[in-house]
């Protein structure tokens, strides 16, 4: 007990100064005895610019001195220094300075002087528990600003390492020491086993299979101990805090060596409760992205299985009609072409083209004798091919993917005016890309051999969408198709060249 009192009075440092070399002795013997670091002066103003470059926790003063009295002293020691506790000894009471005197210097306390030092002794006891509180509270406030300003930035910090020995890297000046590590679960691996993340500072910076041979069996249960009960565990020189996430679920340990928890500990658990969500946060952010990889997967083979079927299809339309072969790749070009000229997006470039691609699939439902006729076909025969688009639709219907090509290409015979199949839709009743493929089936059409006529020359083609447009074609995507045209005519030539 006494050791300890021993031990606390060291942490302080008193200046006396009182113009009486006979006080100053006594009490050196006395305060000296006590355990306290001890300066005496007996010259007052000696003992002000002494104040004024080294640190003093505590000041004891003498009232009456020359050349200047006590509360000239403190009043000039105030002026510079604020934090110094003092003590004012006085001789007979009626000597004592006015109250007023002594609040306004903010002087902490008085007594009489006297032979005996009991009551001075008692003073500078309850000085010094003042002063340990003060030393306290400040340690606290320093500590929580630490804390504030750290937690911000390993929120932000990527990836979960960095966070980890940021957080250490913090909490080091927090408790004074050198030697710490945090372990936490890491619950982005999904196999039992190997799932944990180590990250040590000073005698623990190595990696987790080393660190593991430095584990006793005795901080292991200690460890364990913490997590299971969620609060922190005190050991001989340092202490375990466990990491409880917002939602109260453990998630890991902090252990620090320190010999002085009794001060930081409370600091650790609050800095240790802001480490917990940041590092649950930055799981979280993990997980999201393990999950946008799997997502991007799955993306890929799905989009990897709807080229294959897009293929498959096309083989199926292309061996069924060798004579229109090349066709409908030439109407999905044009058809991107024009969706382009209307800024469409990526993804509605993507449908319009692979609705070009399959706008005639349902010819794979007619006849070889109606479809390779070479004479006039019959009124029954015409009613027959003109079910083509619907057939196309429902071919396309059957195929989950192709459920938004579906009802494109069950248009894309209707004509503006009205006067076109299946259903005789009018203008804006006709889905937009079936406009768009009508006119660029249209086209291709006219600049094709078949065999019932020959291709038209490329001006006459462009002619006949002009004449046509607001009764069998849309008018804004004529003109549109027209500026594509104009602005590709050797592509465009090219391509017709191409034709069978
Ligand atoms: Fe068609």
């Amino acid at each position: 007990m006494r050791r300890e009192r021993f031990q606390i009075s060291s942490n302080y440092k008193i200046l006396l100064v009182d113009d009486e070399p006979g006080i100053v002795d006594s009490l050196s013997v006395v305060l000296k005895r006590s355990g306290y670091h001890y300066t005496g002066l007996t010259n007052p103003l000696e003992a002000i610019e002494l104040v004024r470059k080294e640190h003093f926790d505590l000041l004891i003063l003498d009232f009456l001195m020359s050349p200047i009295h006590g509360d000239e002293v403190v009043r000039q020691i105030r002026e510079f220094n604020r934090e110094i506790y003092i003590l004012l000894l006085t001789g007979h009471k009626d000597l004592a300075p006015p109250l007023e005197t002594i609040r306004a210097l903010d002087i902490q306390g008085y007594c009489e002087k006297s032979d005996r030092f009991d009551q001075l002794l008692l003073l500078v006891e309850s000085g010094i528990k003042s002063i340990a509180q003060m030393r306290l509270i400040k340690k606290f406030q320093e500590g929580l600003n630490k804390i504030l300003q750290a937690v911000p930035k390993i929120y932000q910090l990527q990836p979960i390492g960095s966070i980890l020995e940021e957080i250490l890297t913090e909490i080091l000046p927090l408790m004074n020491s050198k030697n710490a590590f945090i372990l936490v679960d890491d619950v982005t691996q999904f196999s039992p086993g190997n799932n944990s993340i180590f990250k040590g500072i000073g005698i623990y910076h190595t990696d987790i299979h080393d660190f593991m041979e430095m584990l006793n069996p005795s901080l292991m249960e200690h460890i364990g101990h913490a997590r299971l009960n969620k609060s922190s565990v005190k050991l001989q020189g340092g202490v375990v805090v466990p990491l409880i996430n917002e939602y109260h679920q453990d998630i890991g340990i902090i252990y620090v060596e320190s010999d002085d928890l009794e001060d930081g500990l409370k600091l650790l658990e609050i800095y240790s409760n802001q480490a917990a969500s940041s590092i649950n946060n930055a799981f979280l952010h993990s997980l999201v992205n393990i999950k946008n990889d799997e997502l991007n997967k799955t993306y890929d083979q799905l989009r990897e299985r709807y080229m294959d079927t897009i293929e498959a299809l096309r083989m199926v339309v292309d061996a069924k009609d060798t004579y229109t072969r090349g066709h409908s790749d030439r109407v999905a070009y044009y058809a991107s072409k024009i969706g382009e000229s209307f800024g469409m997006s990526k993804e509605e470039l993507e449908l319009l083209k692979v609705s070009g691609l399959f706008h005639d699939v349902g010819k794979i439902g007619t006849s070889d004798d109606i479809l390779f006729k070479k004479e006039k076909l019959t009124d029954r025969e015409l009613i027959e091919i003109r079910k083509h688009p619907l057939k196309g639709a429902h071919i396309l219907s059957a195929i989950s993917m192709f459920k938004e090509v579906a009802p494109i290409v069950k248009c894309h015979h209707e004509r503006v005016d009205g006067s076109g199949y299946p259903e005789g839709l009018k203008g804006d009743q006709i889905p937009f890309m079936s406009r768009i493929i009508a006119v660029a089936d249209a086209f291709d059409a006219m600049m094709s051999d078949r065999r019932y006529r020959s291709k038209l020359p490329f001006e006459e083609a462009q002619n006949q969408l002009v004449l046509g447009s607001g009764t069998q074609f849309d008018q804004d995507v004529v003109v549109q198709f027209n500026h594509v045209l104009d602005k590709f005519p050797d592509m465009i030539k090219e391509l017709t060249e191409t034709y069978e």
